[in-house]
């Protein structure tokens, strides 16, 4: 199906929410009750019915990106068969965005499967900002998570939630680590969802304010942004790239490419939304063609307005 709005914007990134449970509580994401970050035997949506949904989209869209999301990907029991799955579909590129928290054990059966990018949420690289960001004391084990991961051959990039007053002193530290490691970061700037919703201006640290920090070690130019890129990309004088996601200061909704599905079988076109649109995996094409220009014409024209929806259900 030729499904484009009249930006031009169509459907070629499909990002898979695939549970809504996670093992970290980060504090842009959840309120740290215990029900949120429970890791205890929930029921899980089964691949199989992942892979129909995604399959049946796939063939409509011809979607050329899945990335797996969550909640925490890592906790769900068939992440290798789904990536498999997806795999023999055909689809070109397969990520996943994760806290990397169980990555050392579960990698090298990811590249196996088919993984071949992660996204990995690290918010400070010294421990207890590391517990306040997360509320948990796991920064070891991320980092050993993370380098296991790149010693299996996966392409990693770091997403950094930058909050004033909580883990800003952490710009640094955190590009040092990805400079040395030879890792790709990219400083988020928060964004009003979930509990946020309505408050994220009081954390919220611009994209000037990241660049101001940055300066103050390094000399550095701004590269040519891609197309549907959701970051900018910087290059100090060494040669080093980082990026800046400035959702607020730079908003990207021009050319969002992105449709996300979840664990219920949800879609949704954008994320400033939180109207589900349910898909029954029963439907004609017709059928799932009206709920995808359903879909399409959720996206904003100019700029994410905020959700009440956290990332905790939808992923990133
Ligand atoms: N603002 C910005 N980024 C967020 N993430 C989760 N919630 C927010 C928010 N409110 C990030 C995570 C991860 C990805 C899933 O989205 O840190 O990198």
């Amino acid at each position: 199906m030729d499904l484009q709005d009249k930006y031009g914007r169509d459907f070629k990134t499909l990002r898979v929410s695939l549970l809504s449970t996670c093992n970290l509580g980060c504090v842009y994401c959840t309120m740290g009750t215990e029900e949120e970050i429970t890791t205890d035997r929930k029921p899980q949506t089964p691949a199989a019915v992942f892979l129909r949904h995604i399959r049946k989209l796939h063939e409509q869209l011809d979607l050329k990106t899945i990335r797996f999301t969550g909640g925490e990907p890592l906790l769900y029991r068939e992440l290798p068969e789904v990536i498999a799955g997806v795999r023999a579909m055909g689809i070109e590129d397969i990520k996943m965005t994760s806290n990397a928290f169980l990555l050392d054990r579960l990698a090298p059966a990811l590249k196996d499967a088919g993984l071949q990018y992660i996204n990995v949420s690290l918010d400070a690289m010294d421990s207890d900002s590391f517990f306040a960001m997360t509320r948990r004391k796991q920064l070891q084990r991320t980092l050993k998570g993370i380098e296991t991961a790149l010693a299996c051959g996966l392409d990693i990039k770091l997403n950094a939630v930058m909050m004033k007053g909580k883990n800003d002193d952490q710009v640094l530290p955190l590009l040092e680590y990805a400079f040395k490691h030879n890792i790709r970061i990219r400083f988020l700037e928060v964004m009003a969802m979930g509990h946020l919703f309505g408050h994220a201006n009081d954390y919220k640290l611009s994209q000037d304010e990241i660049l101001d920090i940055i300066a103050t070690r390094y000399s550095f130019n701004r590269l040519e942004r891609k197309t549907s890129s959701t970051a900018n990309y910087w290059q100090t004088d060494e040669g080093h790239v980082f990026g800046i996601i400035a959702n607020d200061t730079e908003p990207f909704c021009m050319d969002c490419n992105r449709l996300r599905l979840d664990a219920e079988g949800n879609i949704y076109g954008c994320l400033s939304t939180n109207k589900a649109i349910a898909l029954s995996g029963d439907e004609t094409d017709a059928q799932l063609q009206q709920k995808l220009q359903m879909a399409m014409a959720q996206k904003q024209d100019m700029q994410f307005t905020g959700s009440e929806m956290s990332m905790l259900h939808i992923g990133g």
